[in-house]
């Protein structure tokens, strides 16, 4: 009897990683490359240590297999595109089957789900109508030129209360599957050239020859609102409240960091959760412009 049941269970295991390893084996052929996965887990092992600074070890990843990976969440594919060429596949040639979204558990509650259309997960009725409300209602120039004094006035309600605050500290914190690492992206050097960390706002100027760098999704190198389908509904308020509120903050005071530091000295390392962000709050000392 005993026998009987040690065959019958080495008979069983033998099945199960006979039938893992056919698994494993049959989406090699068809899938981009990638990691190896392991069994059952898939790729889950080798990315969880990175929990934080995924956005940095997929982009190591792409150097490894190529710009456009296979990576198992368990059994399921999640394709990662690190180059503009392989995010225009993702976002421009593939955008039609590719729009629905992956909603992470934290936002899976059925009170919250339904009343949001950025969680939408694939493109119905319902996100159609909102989206086209949103462009034409709230984000039209008409709409925004309306609303462009107050915008002004919370601006300058801001300005005021940092002058309130003027020498002392301001925290400022930034932070079938298929993603787009927008990171890597940016950091490409086959995009961006030698040295794409530095700063060099002259790469966004448009010159004769060379027609600058956009933001609005037709230029894959750089994509700050995504781009197709899915691409932020409300960028054009976006655009707007950036130089606003950046034109507000750099006009009206000079920025210093405490204890006289440089700004090379900045600690820059940056987390990633739901969005990126960075690891310690950027602490500043704002001054009235030609105070010292
Ligand atoms: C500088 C400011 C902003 C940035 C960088 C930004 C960036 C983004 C990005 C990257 C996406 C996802 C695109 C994709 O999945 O491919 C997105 C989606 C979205 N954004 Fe923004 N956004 C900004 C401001 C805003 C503002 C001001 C609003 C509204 C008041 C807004 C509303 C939305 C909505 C509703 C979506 C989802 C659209 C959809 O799923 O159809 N965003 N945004």
């Amino acid at each position: 009897m005993a026998d009987i049941l040690i065959l019958t269970l080495t008979l069983t295991l033998l099945s199960l990683c006979l039938l893992l390893l056919f698994l494993s084996n049959s989406h090699k052929t068809k899938s981009p490359p990638g990691p190896k996965p392991w069994p059952i887990l898939g790729n889950l092992p080798d990315l969880l240590p990175h929990r934080g600074c995924l956005h940095r070890f997929l982009s190591d990843l792409s150097r490894l297999h190529g710009p456009l990976l296979t990576l198992r969440r368990g059994s399921s594919p999640l394709f990662v595109a690190s180059t503009p060429a392989s995010a225009s596949a993702v976002l421009r040639t593939h955008d039609r089957s590719l729009c629905g979204r992956h909603v992470p558990a934290a936002f899976r509650c059925p009170a919250y789900i339904p009343s949001t259309f950025i969680w939408s997960t694939t493109l119905d009725e319902r996100w159609r109508s909102v989206r086209s409300l949103c462009k034409s209602e709230l984000f039209s120039s008409m709409a925004l030129d309306a609303g462009s004094a107050e915008r002004e006035r919370l601006a300058a309600r801001m300005v005021e209360g940092v002058r309130g605050r003027a020498g002392t500290r301001v925290d400022v914190r930034e932070g079938c599957g298929v993603m787009v690492n927008v990171w890597a992206i940016g950091r490409d050097p086959d995009a961006w050239g030698n040295a794409p960390e530095e700063f060099c706002p002259e790469r966004f100027i448009d010159h004769h020859d060379e027609c600058g760098v956009d933001f609005k999704g037709s230029h894959f190198k750089f994509l700050p609102f995504g781009s197709g389908r899915r691409a932020c509904v409300g960028m054009p308020l976006g655009h707007r409240m950036i130089q606003l509120v950046v034109a507000s903050l750099v006009r009206n005071f000079d920025w210093g960091l405490p204890d006289g530091g440089m700004a090379d000295q900045l600690d820059m390392d940056d987390w990633f959760e739901l969005t990126l962000e960075r690891k310690r709050a950027l602490v500043l000392i704002p001054s009235e412009v030609g105070a010292c």
